[in-house]
């Protein structure tokens, strides 16, 4: 966002300038991790502005919400409007939307029970999450951070309090040397990166963990799915272990942020060639197609702003 320009939010039902916006310091979601969240991206496509997969992500949204008994006062659709609407205020060609659900309150306490809860959709500019170009791939560590499971924390819900996991394995991995980290699950099977999940290429079948794992169920991971099926690839939702990363012919990250991103190398061995690999390219290709209006196939995943 320019400097100079005046970005607008909408916050409990209304559109506002965002230096407007407060929110106390003692709001028990700072303190305890209590927020809870979605991400989108939205895209510049030929009929202009369009957010991708919207239906899908106000879903994910309401349903962070019930896991956590979070009343949000706005339905689904009230949400989507102001998504749309926040796109429109800032009028945002292409970037990224963070709805925020927060309790509003200034009390000490771990219960939630009667707190007064917020909702807050933004809108930014935002480029590559891993600014690598699209020749370029990054190198991951496996993590000896486990992925959390549902004994501990849901990890279908997007709580804020769930990437304190997220974080300590990306710390981990940076202070080794390397761009982002590989968490595996409680049962030592590949799980996901800390925000994105997991795709590996082998023989030509495109392979990636299940929901057992204890994966976030990825919306891009999802739409790739599709995509490659109808592209006519071979795919295996199973789990996969971890020697797999090391033998694997590519390996890439999905996510609304890091959108397709190649995995090259992992703890110190190349994937494949150590280029990015043919598959992950051509998934690549497809899935910006898809996102940018030039795929009539999937063109209801696409809501023009
Ligand atoms: C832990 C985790 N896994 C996977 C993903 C990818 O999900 P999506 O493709 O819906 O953005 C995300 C991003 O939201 C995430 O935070």
């Amino acid at each position: 966002m320019p400097a100079n320009k005046t970005q607008y939010v909408w916050m409990d039902g209304k559109l506002t300038e965002e230096k407007n916006v407060r929110v106390p310091v003692l709001t028990h979601s700072l303190q305890y991790g209590s927020g809870m969240f979605e991400g989108l991206r939205v895209y510049e496509t030929d009929r202009g502005a369009a957010i991708f997969r919207l239906q899908d992500h106000v879903k994910r949204f309401m349903n962070t919400a019930k896991i956590y008994s979070i009343d949000l006062g706005f339905t689904a659709d009230e949400i989507s409007d102001a998504i749309i609407a926040v796109v429109k205020k800032n009028a945002l060609l292409s970037g990224y939307i963070r709805p925020f659900a927060f309790y509003n309150d200034t009390q000490i306490g771990i219960s939630t029970f009667g707190k007064k809860v917020s909702v807050f959709v933004a809108a930014v500019p935002f480029g590559a999450y891993y600014g690598k170009g699209e020749d370029a791939g990054i190198k991951c560590k496996v993590s000896s951070w486990h992925r959390i499971n549902s004994l501990i924390l849901p990890p279908e819900a997007k709580a804020s309090g769930n990437y304190i996991n997220s974080i300590l394995s990306s710390i981990e991995a940076r202070h080794s040397g390397f761009d982002e980290s590989i968490l595996l699950s409680t049962a030592g099977y590949v799980a996901e990166g800390p925000g994105e999940n997991i795709f590996f290429v082998e023989r030509d079948k495109l392979i990636t963990p299940p929901r057992e794992a204890d994966i976030l169920l990825g919306i891009t991971r999802d739409s790739i799915i599709q995509i490659a099926e109808a592209m006519g690839m071979v795919i295996e939702e199973r789990n996969v272990h971890r020697e797999e990363l090391y033998t694997c012919d590519e390996a890439f990250f999905s996510g609304t942020a890091a959108e397709i991103t190649p995995i090259t190398n992992i703890d110190g061995t190349k994937v494949g060639t150590g280029k990015v690999g043919v598959m992950t390219s051509a998934l690549s290709k497809a899935y910006s197609d898809v996102v940018h209006g030039r795929n009539k196939e999937f063109a209801s995943w696409l809501t023009y702003v």
